[in-house]
């Protein structure tokens, strides 16, 4: 029996990782296997990204290495999804004639039902089915919305993604279940702006209340959510977040500038005041959170005294992790009209600047782990160590003859260095969050 196989590039944020693995489990359901060799594949999906100039060159590079293998007369389909996909296709249809579909952001249904069409008469009636499901995942991702309300002055996410869309709490719960029933262990909630769910259902439920939701699933073990607005964040949901055991305390909330005149130009609607208050009442509630956060540099007009202004809130709020970027302009944003006077050195200079500054902070917070206990769910078998996260999202490495993968393991931290750290187990801890015992950091 002929194997029909699929290959799928994924780019791009969490979110569009979710698409991707909703992708994968449709494609695995009409009977593809995965490869990863384009030339081997019938169906090829490119799920793109267009964040940043530098995501969008990627995608453009990929499609174009991509055109000899659709001109070569082999059946086979291509498929465009996610942020490259404007409301508009006409143009890409143009760049792109040997593209069969551009789909938007999220329409797995879409990309199933132009595979069911595109198959039609080339295989026999039930060939290549029942091929394997995808593995089972131990952390998983969930979207419980879609799209954004917000409009950033400088971002393509709301003009290609569409206004906010939330999912139902049951229709959350039941993809959780069937996760966990799958062997997941670990979910991570997702929304462009996550904690400003629930806006569109006339507010009659919030991020706190999926929080509770999800939490009584039983089999899992830790819950996350990604991405926080400042503007959004309440107290409810930091108070839900500190009385659920299974939520991890470890926050994304997305600052992207330390200077009030910059966020005023990106529209992002709070102050660093209110910024530093909020991490006031989130310590408080969560005093072993991790905080991480998003930075943009060289925003249009940004003067090197509001960049350092943005290198001091780095500093004072000692975030565990960074996520620089060099701002790039985005065509049909607002910033686009403004004039992008930050030079491309210079934006690499300050982008260099942040990392190195967060690269010495996150040295300094992974040092206090050593010699403590933590809990690592393992998720991972890399260069002959079994790999695992903590709570606050730390990357933690073991050597141990046992298998360890899917399992929830203490271990004692040995070695510590700004990105990973190194440890050795000290016991297993499978079971429910509620029969766990109490570690000596709780992280
Ligand atoms: Fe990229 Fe779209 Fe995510 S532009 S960062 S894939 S929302």
């Amino acid at each position: 029996m002929a194997l029909k196989k699929y290959y799928l590039w994924n780019i791009g944020c969490q979110m569009n990782r979710a698409d991707g693995y909703r992708a994968q489990e449709r494609l695995e359901a009409l009977g593809y296997r995965p490869t990863k060799r384009p030339r081997e594949a019938h169906v090829l999906v490119l799920n793109t990204c267009v964040v940043r100039q530098s995501a969008e060159d990627k995608v453009t590079g990929r499609l174009s290495s991509l055109r000899p293998l659709m001109d070569n007369g082999q059946e086979r389909t291509l498929v465009v999804m996610g942020c490259l996909v404007d409301a508009d296709t006409a143009a890409l249809r143009v760049r792109y004639p040997y593209v069969d579909a551009f789909l938007k952001p999220s329409d797995v249904e879409g990309l199933a039902a132009h595979v069911g069409s595109w198959e039609t008469g080339r295989w026999p009636e039930g060939e290549g089915a029942g091929c394997l499901a995808t593995p089972p995942q131990v952390a998983d991702l969930v979207p419980i919305s879609y799209g954004c309300d917000h409009h950033w002055t400088y971002c393509i996410v709301t003009i290609r993604r569409g206004p906010q869309r939330s999912r139902p709490i049951p229709e959350i719960v039941a993809d959780v279940r069937r996760l966990v029933a799958g062997g997941a262990r670990e979910v991570t909630l997702l929304g462009q702006n996550v904690d400003a769910y629930g806006g569109d259902l006339l507010g009659r439920s919030d991020l706190a209340d999926v929080l509770e939701a999800v939490h009584a699933v039983e089999g899992l073990w830790r819950i996350r959510f990604l991405t926080s607005h400042p503007q959004d964040m309440s107290q409810r949901i930091i108070d839900r977040v500190a009385a659920l055991p299974k939520v991890c305390a470890c926050w994304e909330l997305a600052v992207q500038s330390g200077d009030d005149e910059v966020l005023r130009r990106m529209g992002r609607g709070y102050t660093v005041e209110r910024f530093r208050s909020l991490v006031a009442s989130i310590r408080q509630a969560t005093p072993d959170c991790a905080i991480n956060t998003d930075v943009i540099v060289g925003f249009p007009g940004e003067t090197a005294e509001q960049f350092a202004n943005t290198l001091w809130l780095i500093r004072e709020t000692q975030f565990d992790q960074v996520h620089v970027a060099a701002y790039s302009v985005r065509p049909g944003t607002p910033a686009a009209r403004l004039e992008d006077d930050v030079s491309a050195p210079e934006k690499e200079l300050r982008r260099r600047q942040v990392e190195a500054l967060q690269k010495a902070i996150a040295g300094e917070i992974s040092a206090r782990y050593l010699g403590e206990t933590v809990e690592v769910v393992v998720d991972g078998f890399q260069k002959g160590r079994w790999r695992g996260r903590t709570r606050t999202g730390r990357l933690v490495f073991f050597t141990s003859a046992a298998h360890w993968l899917g399992r929830l393991a203490w271990v004692r931290i040995t070695w510590a260095g700004p990105w990973s750290m190194i440890g050795e187990v000290v016991a297993a801890a499978d079971g429910s969050a509620d029969e766990l015992p109490g570690g000596p950091s709780g992280r």
